[in-house]
């Protein structure tokens, strides 16, 4: 316990650092950077010895007996040295590059969305039969898109103060400033359909997108680094052009809407594009360090729930809008109990 006290934080594997030490004078000569250091020791062969064993392969305590010294003393002369800044350590945390982790975790996520979204009835009916699938279904995906929007700041808030590394988190500011208010953008859509900007804040999101919302928000607190690799799926992916068009947009063109509820939608689409945020993990990922095994096991046990919210929100996109009779905007007055029917 009393080492423990004095040498709390020692090397596992120390390493001396710098050219190896002479003797000069009988006195030991340890240099690091312009640094020059001179130890007196009664016995400078005897510590040279000790000094020479700092290589990285052994650990402190096959230090402390290998004789020579008493375990006290080495931990003693590794505490002063350590102090100077005189070791390193040699032991090698398991990490791998971040950007070959995201890409491997890009796969995991784009193979539950091929698996998971692309198949759900909201995906299928807009990419087959887009001229058959109800107006509402469309209003209702720009409804509980401008929710999200709407609510952004919960997530991208939480990893502007993103620890881990100071070129990051420059980035993810810059990302929270180009993504500040563009729910005013797509607001501008429900305009034609006769809902004031009143009414919308005032209607409640779907409970799988407040799912959604929420389970991003708890990741960005709880787990920035997996969180960071979400932003890019959620904004269209790295195969999203600079001009600014997604499936959505190409339905709504197939059949046919007005565009006075498409331009905006439009134009935020343009906006994302332009600043290329559907590869922003990946800008993020290249500039981060390196991402420890551990880390990147949690990140992979993340996916499949990330996938499940994100195909519950388009299916509950098509449960709730398919049925025409249901009023377009959720709000406590209108709409009361009728959610369970
Ligand atoms: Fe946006
Ligand atoms: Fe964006």
């Amino acid at each position: 316990m009393r080492e423990e006290h004095m040498a709390p934080h020692l090397p596992s594997f120390p390493v001396l650092a710098g050219p190896p030490p002479r003797i000069r004078d009988d006195r030991i000569e340890l240099i690091l950077g312009d640094t020059e250091f001179t130890v007196e020791h009664p016995d400078p062969a005897r510590l040279m010895a000790l000094l020479g064993a700092l290589d990285g392969t052994r650990d402190v305590e096959q230090l402390r007996s290998s004789g020579g010294f008493s375990g006290d003393e080495v931990t003693e002369i590794l505490s002063q040295l350590d102090a100077s800044g005189f070791l390193d350590d040699n032991i090698n945390p398991a990490a791998r590059p971040a950007i070959d982790v995201l890409l491997e975790i890009e796969d995991e996520l784009n193979r539950g969305f091929a698996d998971q979204v692309e198949t759900t009835t909201f995906w299928r009916e807009l990419t087959e039969r887009p001229k058959l699938v109800p107006v509402n279904v469309y209003y209702g995906m720009a409804i509980e898109n401008w929710h999200f929007l709407y609510r952004e700041h919960l997530f991208d808030s939480a990893v502007l103060s993103f620890p881990g590394d100071h070129h990051v988190r420059a980035m993810l500011n810059d990302f929270y400033i180009e993504e500040h208010r563009h729910d005013d953008i797509v607001l501008k859509a429900f305009m034609p359909l006769g809902i004031t900007p009143e009414d919308m804040r005032s209607s409640r999101p779907l409970p799988s997108t407040t799912a959604l919302v929420n389970s991003l928000a708890w990741w960005a607190r709880t787990d920035p680094v997996f969180f960071l690799a979400t932003i890019s799926v959620l904004e269209g992916g790295p195969a999203q052009g600079r001009e600014g068009s997604d499936s959505f947009l190409d339905a709504c063109t197939e059949a046919g809407l007005d565009e006075d509820f498409v331009g905006p939608l439009r134009e935020h689409a343009r906006i994302n594009a332009s600043h290329g945020h559907g590869s922003v993990s990946r800008e993020l990922f290249d500039v981060l360090p390196a991402v420890t095994v551990a880390t990147e096991a949690r990140m992979r046990g993340q996916c499949s729930l990330f996938n499940e919210l994100y195909r519950n929100f388009y299916n509950e996109i098509w449960r709730y809008w398919s049925v025409p009779e249901r009023p377009l905007l959720r709000t406590v007055k209108h709409d009361a109990g009728k959610v369970t029917k």
